[in-house]
């Protein structure tokens, strides 16, 4: 592992959309956009139709992104993640592959919700589900695919375990994704490959009785930085004071 030399945030303004502070980290001088961490939280979303698949990622980037993500929290330190980055053609083929075969037969499966009139989340269902197809359609031309696991397995274990399992994870791949946006770069979260788990674990190498698969990761510039936040719930349905 590398050791880290230095750390610091160097503020210049620039104008808008242009990476304007500079993150020198293991001596390499990474652009960052100018956004202050609320816009960081709020604009980080999937990117699918935006991702950038004819411009390579150099893999430095990706593993600074790592070292950030690895700052997150894990239950008693566990720190079990592993970032499994392919850019091998044809591995990335047979993985947009597997996903494909899930995702066409979860397309063509009932919605498993429904969502009433006016639900933020029934009037963005269309546009989800075109841009996931696009997704289906060229995640083997993304420049890097990361396939996420975490270390022991829960099959049929109970939910306190579960719950220490995957917040053990979770925000470790979440402050991923974070820190590639600040950099220009977008990504998706998919669990489709999950239930192909066995055949990926054999394609990666991945001792698949030791490892849970988290999901696979498309990584690439995306096509301009200018990302909204997104229509949600309203929190008041959400928040609970004192109880339920
Ligand atoms: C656990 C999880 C699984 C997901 N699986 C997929 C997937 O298999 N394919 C896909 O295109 N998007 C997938 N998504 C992305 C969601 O569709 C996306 O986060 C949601 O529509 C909100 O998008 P937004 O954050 O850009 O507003 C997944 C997200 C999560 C958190």
């Amino acid at each position: 592992m590398s050791a880290k030399v230095g750390l610091e945030y160097r503020s210049r303004r620039r104008p808008e959309s242009r990476p304007d502070r500079r993150r020198v980290y293991n001596s390499v001088v990474t652009e960052l956009l100018p956004l202050t961490p609320d816009e960081l939280l709020t604009t980080t979303r999937a990117v699918r139709k935006r991702l950038d698949l004819a411009r390579p990622v150099d893999r430095s980037l990706i593993e600074e992104c790592i070292e950030i993500a690895v700052q997150s929290p894990s239950g008693s330190n566990r720190q079990g993640w592993h970032w499994v980055l392919v850019e091998d053609p044809a591995k990335k083929l047979a993985l947009a592959n597997l996903y494909g075969e899930v995702f066409d037969k979860y397309m063509l499966a009932p919605a498993s919700a429904s969502y009433a009139d006016g639900d933020t989340r029934a009037l963005r269902r269309d546009a989800v589900s075109a841009s996931a197809r696009y997704l289906r359609e060229h995640f083997h031309e993304v420049p890097t695919l990361l396939v996420a696991y975490h270390e022991g397995r829960t099959d049929s274990q109970p939910v306190a375990s579960q719950a220490g399992y995957w917040g053990s994870v979770i925000p470790a791949v979440w402050s991923f994704m974070l820190a590639l946006r600040a950099r220009g770069l977008g990504s998706a979260w998919t669990t489709m490959t999950c239930k192909r788990e066995a055949e990926v674990a054999a394609l990666l190498g991945v001792p698949n009785d030791k490892y849970m698969q988290v999901g696979m990761f498309p990584i690439a510039y995306t096509i301009g930085t200018d990302f909204k936040p997104a229509p949600r719930l309203d929190t008041a349905s959400v928040i609970h004071w004192d109880k339920w």
